[in-house]
């Protein structure tokens, strides 16, 4: 049978022996080196190393493996590593399972239900807050990222297990910063040693993945002996079922308590701290932002207020553009497939940059520039769906897209009721550093003053 696939041809792309000369220099400047690939090559750009991967940048390509073909596309190399820590959790896991799962856990992630996290979220934010008074006073000059780490983790678990993680949160983020070292290490080693090697490394991540495991199984432990029903979300995800009245098992539990753990905070703590980066040099985006929230008269918006919050919103959109926190995809094609006319064999590993496209020329006009507007509805009428994407695309969408912009909305309206913030250092000191999400680097130094209380 003639195979329709044969017909066309492999995409450009470095040569085998000029993609390992260029190894190195790509693994110092990944964006650099990528970005450099799709505006030489064009929007299939075809890797040939021990393995063949493709990078993708047109949004029709996108939604090829990411929506209409998404069935021919399991998660690609780098998702196999993170399922070193996260197991079979949402985010890892494929096929049925990976269905069943996101059925069981969709709920947990409804309207109504974020809108039951608000109180918790602005309680952990006006915490931080409070300590911020002291750092206004003293004028101090402070990194805004580990304050927003404490405070994102602190949310998620509350939410998750209505604990308080504050005695672990110092040990949880060194587990989470081991972990994801280690996974980014593994991802650009060609030949990992196996985990059961007893490397120095090796040895590290263990320790680190069995501590995290010994806190959550203790919490669902705990839990399990409760008689009391809390309301929050472990005991949603311990009380669903699935289609044949089955609940989840303890390991998978775990598996996804830790995934709920890893995927919303550290992304969310990055979105936010990139806002800063952005708005802190940008007191006129702030004077709207706050203009727009004057008429809650100061105090903590309610999940309905937050979609009146339209120009902050367009912020943080932008901020996920310029600075998408995820700043990659990963897949792997299971058969043969044909894309903008080039050949993808089956097994080819896939890279979508949200990063790339998001700032790429052909589908965003002066795209270094920080403009909130071009969110607004008349703005992005004609903007191809698939060139936006910081949540992902497709059935494999971020389940907490909008626990996120929530989380993301009331931080930012409280912070600003009371502080004016700048940014403390040259904004062109600070780069994006593409770790498993894309880190600020040196950090985002500000420095705030307190505004006078509203009458
Ligand atoms: C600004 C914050 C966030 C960003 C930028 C973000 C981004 C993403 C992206 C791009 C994906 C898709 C990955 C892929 O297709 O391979 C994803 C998936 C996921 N995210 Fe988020 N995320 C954020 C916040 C959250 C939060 C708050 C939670 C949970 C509390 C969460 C939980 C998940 C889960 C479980 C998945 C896997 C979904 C599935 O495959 O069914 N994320 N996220």
């Amino acid at each position: 049978m003639l195979n329709r696939f044969r017909q066309s041809s492999y995409a450009p792309g470095p040569h085998t022996l000029q993609f390992f000369l260029d190894l190195p220099q790509f693994r110092k400047d990944p964006l650099g080196g990528f970005f450099r690939a799709a505006l030489t090559y064009g929007d299939v750009v075809r890797y040939r190393g021990v393995w063949v991967t493709h990078q993708l940048s047109h949004p029709d390509h996108i939604q090829q493996v990411l929506q209409s073909n998404f069935a021919n596309y399991r998660k690609g190399r780098g998702y196999r590593i993170l399922k070193l820590s996260l197991g079979e959790g949402l985010l890892t896991s494929e096929g049925a399972l990976w269905q069943r799962q996101r059925k069981m856990t969709q709920p947990s992630f409804q309207g109504q239900q974020v809108a039951s996290f608000v109180g918790t979220m602005a309680e952990n934010t006006l915490a931080m807050l409070r300590r911020w008074e002291t750092n206004a006073k003293d004028n101090q000059t402070f990194d805004v990222v580990p304050d927003f780490m404490r405070l994102t983790l602190n949310i998620a678990a509350q939410v998750l297990f209505t604990t308080n993680l504050e005695a672990d949160a110092e040990s949880i983020r060194r587990t989470l910063d081991i972990g994801r070292d280690y996974s980014v290490d593994r991802a650009w080693s060609i030949f990992p040693p196996p985990l059961s090697i007893p490397t120095r490394r090796n040895r590290e991540y263990r320790a680190a993945l069995a501590n995290i495991h010994g806190i959550i199984d203790r919490i669902i432990t705990d839990r399990r002996r409760q008689s009391d029903r809390i309301s929050d979300l472990l005991t949603m995800l311990m009380e669903a079922r699935d289609e044949s009245g089955a609940p989840m098992s303890d390991k998978q539990l775990r598996d996804e308590v830790i995934t709920l753990l890893t995927a919303g905070h550290e992304t969310t703590t990055l979105a936010l701290g990139w806002t800063c980066y952005l708005i802190g040099t940008r007191p006129d985006v702030v004077e709207r932002m706050q203009a727009e929230a004057a008429f809650l008269n100061g105090r903590t918006p309610a999940y309905e207020d937050l979609m009146k919050l339209r120009y902050s919103r367009m912020v943080l959109e932008e901020s996920l553009r310029l600075y998408p926190p995820v700043w990659t995809l990963a897949r792997t094609a299971v058969n043969e497939d044909d894309i903008g006319g080039y050949r993808i064999s089956a097994g080819s590993e896939i890279l979508i940059f949200p990063y790339i496209t998001q700032r790429h020329p052909k589908w965003w006009q002066d795209p270094d520039v920080f403009r909130p507007e071009r969110f607004a509805p008349e703005n992005s009428a004609a903007r191809p769906r698939y060139a936006y994407l910081p949540f992902g695309a497709g059935p494999r969408t971020c389940i907490g897209l909008n626990f996120a912009m929530t989380e993301l909305l009331v931080a930012l309206t409280l912070i600003l009721q009371r502080f004016r913030i700048t940014l403390a250092i040259d904004p062109s000191q600070v780069r994006p550093e593409p770790s498993v999400t894309l880190q600020p680097k040196p950090g985002i130094p500000v420095r705030l003053e307190k505004m006078s209380p509203r009458s």
